[in-house]
């Protein structure tokens, strides 16, 4: 990660032909920097590393290689999406690669959160330094790298403490040191967005709700097994499917499902049904730093109720979790 200073000179992007403006710049720059050498991308499907690949695909079209690592904690149809759109809309080179049985098996049993955060992240760049490995002549990593996280990085330098270890790409095996792209270095998020559109990427994915590194491995609590993650990856997207029906989703920061690793005693088809209880969370936040509960309609959680129990196997209730932050902090683990 560079370390930069946004000028005060530097006009916020706050509107399309303010956008056209910057990726017209960046084109130039990008081809100047990057001359005919090939460069690399994780591209996770967050707005951050879609941008990047949709504007270096614009600036050097066969010359970027897209790495997409599944590693089995997406949500429903999130990779299926990066496909769609990169490879087959955008036709950008993209190697997708299904990491599924490499991460759950490496983190079968394991119930610590901060230990699944390290295995993730950890294997993570494993992963995803095999396939630089197995590319040739690669000169360039490119970097959704953003203002915020600059700023982060130097509250850091100065010695303040991070609450949970979040999982980024970065610190890469030795020998594979890239020089870096950085493009959206002096972005703030809003004005990613606005350049993200001007791309011509979906609104959806430009508008996507911020979504963590381990994905849903820090919201399937505890020892991750295949079934409850198959039952909360199915919960999650009627929570997602309703929100976009009543409008919410337009208006709620962050919203997702938890599943804790308890059952309890339940009854369905007149007999005992022992099941997990799917927790939603649905928070709004400037910064992330503190959060409000969003006051969802009982209308619209009988109605999330009603169908996470009846279409989701293992699930037997629904709780709503009313905690601020603090004291609780966005996901649980
Ligand atoms: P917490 O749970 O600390 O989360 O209140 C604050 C925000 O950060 C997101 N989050 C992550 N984002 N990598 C990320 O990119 C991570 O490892 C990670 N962990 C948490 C969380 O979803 C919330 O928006």
């Amino acid at each position: 990660m560079q370390n930069l200073v946004r000028p005060e000179s530097f006009v916020r992007i706050t509107n399309e032909a303010l956008a056209n403006e910057f990726i017209k710049e960046q084109v130039k720059v990008i081809k100047e920097q990057v001359g005919n050498k090939k460069v690399l991308l994780a591209l996770s499907g967050g707005v951050d590393s879609s941008v990047v690949a949709a504007l270096l695909a614009k600036a050097i079209g066969k010359q970027l290689y897209c790495v997409h690592v599944n590693h089995g904690l997406m949500r429903k149809n999130e990779s299926e999406n990066v496909v769609e759109i990169f490879e087959k809309q955008m036709d950008v080179n993209l190697i997708y690669v299904d990491a599924t049985d490499r991460f759950l098996n490496l983190l079968a049993g394991v119930s610590d959160p901060e230990s699944k955060r390290k295995i993730i992240g950890k294997e993570f760049i494993n992963v995803f330094a095999d396939e630089a490995r197995k590319l040739e002549g690669i000169s360039y990593l490119a970097q959704g790298t953003i203002y915020p996280d600059i700023l982060e990085s130097q509250k850091q330098a100065e010695g303040k403490k991070a609450v949970k270890s979040h999982h980024n790409v970065g610190g890469l095996p030795e020998d594979l040191q890239f020089e870096l792209v950085e493009p959206l270095a002096l972005l703030f998020k809003d004005e990613v967005r606005v350049v993200g559109e001007a791309l011509g990427l979906p609104h959806a994915m430009v508008y996507r709700q911020p979504f963590p590194g381990p994905g849903l491995g820090v919201r399937c609590l505890g020892a991750i097994t295949r079934d409850r993650l198959a039952a909360l990856r199915e919960a999650d997207a009627i929570l997602r499917d309703e929100f976009d029906k009543c409008g919410l989703a337009e208006k709620v920061w962050q919203y997702f499902v938890i599943i804790p690793d308890v059952k309890s005693v339940g009854v369905k088809d007149e007999s005992r049904y022992e099941g997990w209880p799917a927790i939603i969370r649905a928070v709004n936040t400037k910064d992330a730093m503190s959060a409000t509960i969003e006051e969802i309609p009982y209308a619209v959680l009988h109605k999330i109720t009603n169908r996470i129990t009846s279409e989701v196997e293992g699930i037997n209730r629904v709780l709503y979790d009313l905690t601020p932050k603090p004291t609780g902090t966005i996901e649980w683990e």
